[in-house]
């Protein structure tokens, strides 16, 4: 089965981008984001995205897109499928092949050149965003023919970026005219005010919707993120090998201490499921998420800040 993908009365997905409820994408989680919070988030009018990594097999892959096209259909919003694009993920083509067959509006790559899903994605008249951490990595997915990049920048959760979101969006902005999309310790409606302002057309999302009532991070875990605050992170290569944000107290209570974080592990994209069941990760904006609430309230209390920051700014800009 697949759909239209362009929605009813919009002629395409950047038009209808630029006009939902808020800018904002609710990024995929690995483990954590599943078919509810994606449907929850274009029902909400924002963007759901998922890794497809979060389906262990093609089958299950194809039902989630099958449930999810049929439950976005006519949403305010849209969904997008994350996509592994290294070369070490074997089922790249599989994945691919369903991605052109169900054609999510939005796919978004990670881990690798964006070129082989920008033929499939422009086929049927998707746009494609690269997850990228740095400008020289911006140029390589721009080149290759990304419509938008999404810039994972300090304070991300999971694996993080290293650039501050205002010095990032600004050194893309002097030369990229595509979508970009700031991601890092963006948790509130003022911030995603700041990361307009600053120049992005979209906000990426991780860590105010862990807690979700649609997220499947097992209930400690939520109640983890809600109790937790700033101090409680340390961004930590030991677990993966690559730099990512994770909650101490879930590296705690599973016997790492703090002089072991400091050794990076080996790399590893594709058996790391059992790490991030026990091993809890976060970004910065973790101080900003203080109850468990379904994604409409939380996309309410976003949409409510984002016009009082809006309106502040108004207030400036008239002086
Ligand atoms: C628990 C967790 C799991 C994540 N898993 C993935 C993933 O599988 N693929 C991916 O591209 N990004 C992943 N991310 C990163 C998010 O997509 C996004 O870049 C990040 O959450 C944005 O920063 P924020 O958490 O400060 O909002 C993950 C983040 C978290 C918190």
């Amino acid at each position: 089965m697949s759909q239209n993908t362009a929605p009813s009365g919009l002629t395409s997905i950047r038009e209808h981008l630029a006009r939902l409820r808020l800018p904002v994408v609710a990024a995929p989680m690995f483990l954590v984001s599943g078919p509810e919070l994606v449907i929850a988030a274009a029902r909400a009018g924002i963007v759901g995205a998922f890794p497809t990594p979060n389906c262990r097999t093609t089958a299950d892959l194809e039902r989630w897109m099958a449930t999810i096209t049929e439950a976005c259909a006519g949403a305010p919003g849209l969904w997008a499928a994350n996509l592994v694009t290294h070369s070490t993920n074997p089922r790249l083509a599989d994945d691919l092949a369903l991605i052109a067959r169900y054609r999510p509006p939005v796919v978004i790559t990670a881990l690798g050149s964006p070129r082989a899903a920008v033929e499939v994605v422009h086929a049927y008249g998707g746009i494609v965003l690269a997850d990228v951490i740095s400008v020289e990595l911006a140029r390589k997915a721009a080149a290759a023919g990304a419509d938008g990049l999404v810039c994972v920048s300090a304070g991300a959760g999971g694996h993080t970026g290293f650039q501050s979101p205002f010095a990032f969006v600004s050194a893309l902005r002097r030369e990229f005219d595509g979508l970009i999309c700031l991601s890092g310790g963006i948790a509130d409606g003022f911030g995603i005010a700041g990361a307009v302002a600053a120049g992005a057309d979209l906000v990426y999302m991780g860590t105010r919707f862990l807690a979700a009532d649609e997220s499947r991070a097992v209930p400690a875990y939520k109640q983890m993120v809600v109790d937790a605050r700033l101090e409680d992170l340390v961004v930590s290569a030991a677990i993966t090998g690559t730099p990512a944000s994770w909650l101490l107290p879930s590296l705690r209570a599973n016997g790492y201490d703090p002089d072991q974080l400091k050794t990076a592990a080996a790399r590893d994209y594709g058996g790391d499921a059992m790490r991030w069941k026990d091993l809890w990760a976060a970004g910065q904006g973790v101080g900003a998420v203080d109850a468990q609430e379904p994604v409409a309230t939380i996309v309410d209390r976003l949409a409510d800040e984002f016009r009082t920051a809006s309106a502040a700014l108004a207030a400036r800009a008239a002086i």
